[in-house]
C-alpha cells in the first residue's frame, strides 16, 4: 500500500512537471519567421499526461483504452462500431479487404478517382481488383453522372475520398451503389466532421475510414479507423487487424471460458485447441498502441472546437481570396454539403501565373504549401505498369495536377497568420 501511494505521488509530480513543461511552450507568431505549417498536432498538457500515464500504467499493446476510443469514435461518426488501426492507409486496406472477404469477391473493377491520395487507390491494386479511374469535377470529387457512365458488369464497388474534406455528392453516389448492388467505401481521412444533407460523411457506405496523422482533424501521432455498421464486417476487420484470430473477447472479458464460452473446446484437426489461437482469416498486425488511444481520448473531446477553427479559417480565406479570383480559385462546394476542410485548396486559373513560382514565393515567406497528393496518380512512377481502366480523358484531374496546391487551415492557424498570408498573396499578385 505504501509503495502504491509513493508511486501515485510520483505520478502526480510527473503530471505536474509535464504541465509546467507544456506551459513554457512559446507559440508567439513572428511574421516571416514562424513557419505556417500545413498540418500540426494541436494538443496541450492533457494529451501529454494521458500519454505519460498510459506509459506508466505499463500496458503498451492495444487494449482497454483502444477499445474505449473505438466506442467513442463510433459515437462521434455515427456508426454502430469502429476499429482502431495504426494509420489511415491501414484503415483503407482493411476496409476493402474486409468487404472483399464479407462478399467473397475474387476481383473485378472498383471505381475511384485518379486525383487521389495513393493509399486510397493502392488497396484496390494490392487486393487484386482493377481500379477504374474517373475524372473529378470542380468540387475535386468524382460525381454521380460519371459513376453511372463507368459502371459495367465487372464493377464491384466504389472507393472514393471526399477530397480535402469537401464532400462528394455522396447521398446520390450511395443511392447509385445501392441500386446497382455495389459496395461503397468512403475514405474520410480528410473529411471528419464534414456533412452532406445534414448527415456525417462516413455514414453513407458499408465502411468509411479516417486518419489520425497530425495534419488531420484529431491526432494520435499516427493512427486510423474504420467506421462500420455491419457487425459481421466489423468482426472480419477486427480479425484481419489482429493476426487473423477468430477470438473476439474484449480486453476486459472476465468469463473464464471467454466471450464464446467454449474457449478450450475448439476442435482443430481432431485436437482441442484454445480459441485464442484459432485463425479464421489470413490476417496482419495493424494495431496501434494504447498510448495513442490515450491521446485520442483527450483529442476527441476537442474535435468540435478543432473543426470550428478549421471552418472559421476557411471562411476568412474564402472572403479574402475572392479579391484574387483573376489568379486563383477555391473549389466548388455543393449546396447540400457542409465541409470541414482539411486544407485550403487553391487552383491557379491564370496562364500568366506560375504555380511553381507562387509556391516558391510562399515557401520563402515561411508559408508551407502542399500539392494535391498524387495529382493524377497515372502520372506517378509507381502506377506506370498497373492494370487499370479509365473513363474519359481526366481533363480536370490534369488541370489540378498542373495548377492546384493547398495551404494549412488546421486549428493551429490563427487569424493573425491568415492576415499575413493574405498580405503575401497581395504582394505577389500586385506584380503579376
Ligand atoms: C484521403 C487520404 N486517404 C488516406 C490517407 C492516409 O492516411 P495515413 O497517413 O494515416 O496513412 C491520407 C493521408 O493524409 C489521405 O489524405
Amino acid at each position: 500500500m505504501e509503495v502504491e501511494n509513493s508511486r501515485l505521488e510520483i505520478r502526480k509530480k510527473i503530471n505536474s512537471l509535464v504541465k509546467q513543461f507544456y506551459e513554457l511552450k512559446d507559440e508567439t507568431f513572428v511574421p516571416g519567421q514562424t513557419h505556417i505549417l500545413t498540418g500540426l498536432a494541436v494538443y496541450d498538457d492533457l494529451e501529454l499526461n494521458a500519454i505519460f500515464n498510459s506509459v506508466l500504467d505499463g500496458w503498451f499493446g492495444f487494449s482497454k483504452k483502444g477499445e474505449e476510443f473505438e466506442r467513442e469514435w463510433a459515437k462521434y461518426v455515427g456508426t454502430r462500431s469502429s476499429v482502431l488501426v495504426n494509420s489511415g492507409s491501414s484503415a483503407n486496406f482493411l476496409a476493402l479487404d474486409g468487404v472483399k472477404k464479407l462478399n467473397n469477391l475474387k476481383g473485378g473493377e472498383i471505381i475511384t478517382a485518379a486525383c487521389s491520395f495513393p493509399t486510397t487507390v493502392n488497396p484496390i491494386i494490392q487486393l487484386g481488383f482493377k481500379p477504374h479511374f474517373l475524372d473529378v469535377d470542380k468540387s475535386l470529387n468524382v460525381n454521380p453522372e460519371e459513376i453511372i457512365s463507368a459502371i459495367n458488369e465487372n464493377t464491384k464497388g466504389i472507393m472514393i475520398a471526399h477530397t480535402l474534406g469537401n464532400p462528394a455528392k455522396i447521398a446520390e453516389i450511395a443511392k447509385i451503389a445501392e441500386e446497382r448492388g455495389l459496395f461503397l467505401i468512403e475514405d474520410c481521412c480528410d473529411a471528419v466532421g464534414s456533412t452532406y444533407e445534414g448527415k456525417n460523411c462516413g455514414t453513407f457506405g458499408i465502411a468509411s475510414t479516417c486518419s489520425f496523422y497530425p495534419a488531420h482533424n484529431i491526432t494520435l501521432g499516427e493512427g486510423g479507423s474504420i467506421a462500420i455498421n455491419n457487425p459481421e464486417l466489423c468482426k472480419i476487420i477486427k480479425s484481419l487487424r489482429s493476426w487473423g484470430r477468430d477470438c473476439f473477447c474484449r480486453s476486459d472479458e472476465h468469463k473464464e471460458l471467454g466471450a464464446c464460452n467454449k474457449r478450450f473446446d475448439y476442435l482443430l484437426g481432431g485436437i482441442y485447441y484454445d480459441h485464442r489461437y484459432v485463425y479464421s482469416q489470413i490476417g496482419y498486425n495493424l494495431k496501434p498502441l494504447e498510448l495513442q488511444a490515450a491521446m485520442g481520448l483527450e483529442q476527441i473531446k476537442k474535435i468540435d472546437q478543432f473543426n470550428k477553427a478549421r471552418k472559421r479559417n476557411y471562411k476568412i480565406y474564402q472572403q479574402e481570396l475572392e479579391k484574387f479570383d483573376n489568379y486563383i480559385n477555391l473549389p466548388e462546394i455543393n449546396p447540400k454539403a457542409d465541409p470541414v476542410f482539411f486544407g485550403l485548396p487553391l487552383i491557379v486559373n491564370n496562364p500568366d501565373v506560375s504555380r511553381q513560382d507562387l509556391m516558391k514565393f510562399l515557401n520563402s515567406n515561411k508559408i508551407a504549401t502542399r500539392f494535391l497528393f498524387g495529382g493524377n496518380l497515372l502520372n506517378q512512377p509507381a502506377y506506370k505498369n498497373i492494370d487499370y481502366l479509365k473513363t474519359g480523358e481526366l481533363d480536370y484531374t490534369n488541370n489540378l495536377f498542373k495548377n492546384c496546391f493547398w495551404l494549412g487551415i488546421h486549428p493551429g492557424v490563427t487569424e493573425e497568420m491568415i492576415k499575413y498570408v493574405i498580405s503575401k498573396f497581395k504582394e505577389y499578385f500586385s506584380k503579376c
